[in-house]
């Protein structure tokens, strides 16, 4: 129980990658705020993980408006007393070539997947600097080092991400604040269920450990940065992609 006394912050925890992460933290004692734009599926998520014998509470807000990215921070403080782990992980698609894509994809994904990202850590960064102790850690995407065609707005948004990750690490280091980002090759969520099978297929030759990955594989990475153990890793980006970026 390594977390044990900690409490969390997981957004788009409601399903899918987030809700992994979510029960994996929840599984090694930490109290857990789910956060989801999704509020119903976030309460029944933070239902299940309640039943594992920690704190859960579900908290509805949508990370790309900055008051409500504040007040989902604000609230799981309420609920849960501090907070010790901010996991952004809320982050959609939408897919297009360059020439097809409509301004407002470019800016919806941007607003989710990037400006969420810089609000919520803002609004969490209030309370970890007086507490002089903090784990903020993004979900970037294989993708944001590798580019990929059709993914224009989603590719710099993860990208950007990265780019944040680190300047958190700078700016905040001096507090006992480490930033990391995780990012996940192809994982079998709802994201993909949606591709094609003959693209599924054609990526899964390009994955040297044969599959794509499953939302526990990437939880495992975050539950570790998240741990004592990770106490002098900052700044990095971890890739969990069975082989297919290195
Ligand atoms: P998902 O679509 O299953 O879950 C995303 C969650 O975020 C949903 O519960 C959704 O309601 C929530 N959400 C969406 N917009 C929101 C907003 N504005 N405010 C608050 N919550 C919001 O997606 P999945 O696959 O679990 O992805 C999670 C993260 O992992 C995303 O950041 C995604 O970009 C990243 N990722 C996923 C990969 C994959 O292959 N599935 C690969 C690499 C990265």
């Amino acid at each position: 129980m390594q977390l044990k006394g900690k409490t969390a912050l997981v957004t788009g925890g409601a399903q899918g990658i987030g809700k992994s992460i979510a029960v994996f933290l929840a599984r090694s004692g930490a109290d857990v705020a789910v956060s989801d734009i999704n509020e119903a599926l976030a309460a029944e998520t933070a239902k299940e993980i309640a039943a594992m014998g920690v704190r859960a509470v579900a908290i509805g807000g949508n990370v790309a408006d900055g008051a409500s990215a504040q007040a989902m921070v604000d609230k799981a403080v309420l609920e849960l007393g501090r907070l010790d782990i901010l996991v952004n992980n809320a982050g959609i698609t939408r897919d297009n070539l360059i020439m097809r894509m409509k301004e407002e994809e470019w800016d919806l994904v941007l607003d989710v997947n990037l400006k969420g990202a810089f609000n919520c850590t803002k609004a969490a960064l209030k309370y970890m600097s007086k507490a002089k102790s903090g784990r903020i850690i993004n979900i970037a995407s294989i993708v944001g080092a590798m580019g990929n065609a059709g993914q224009a707005n989603y590719v710099a948004s993860k990208a950007g991400l990265i780019g944040l990750t680190k300047t958190i690490a700078r700016e905040y280091s001096s507090r006992n604040i480490t930033a990391n980002a995780v990012a996940p090759g192809f994982i079998d969520t709802a994201m993909t269920q949606a591709l094609p099978e003959k693209v599924r297929e054609e990526l899964m030759k390009q994955i040297p450990l044969g599959r794509l990955g499953s939302a526990d594989d990437v939880a495992a990475a975050v539950r570790f940065l998240a741990s004592d153990g990770a106490a002098y890793i900052t700044g990095q980006v971890v890739h969990v992609n069975g082989g297919m970026y290195m």
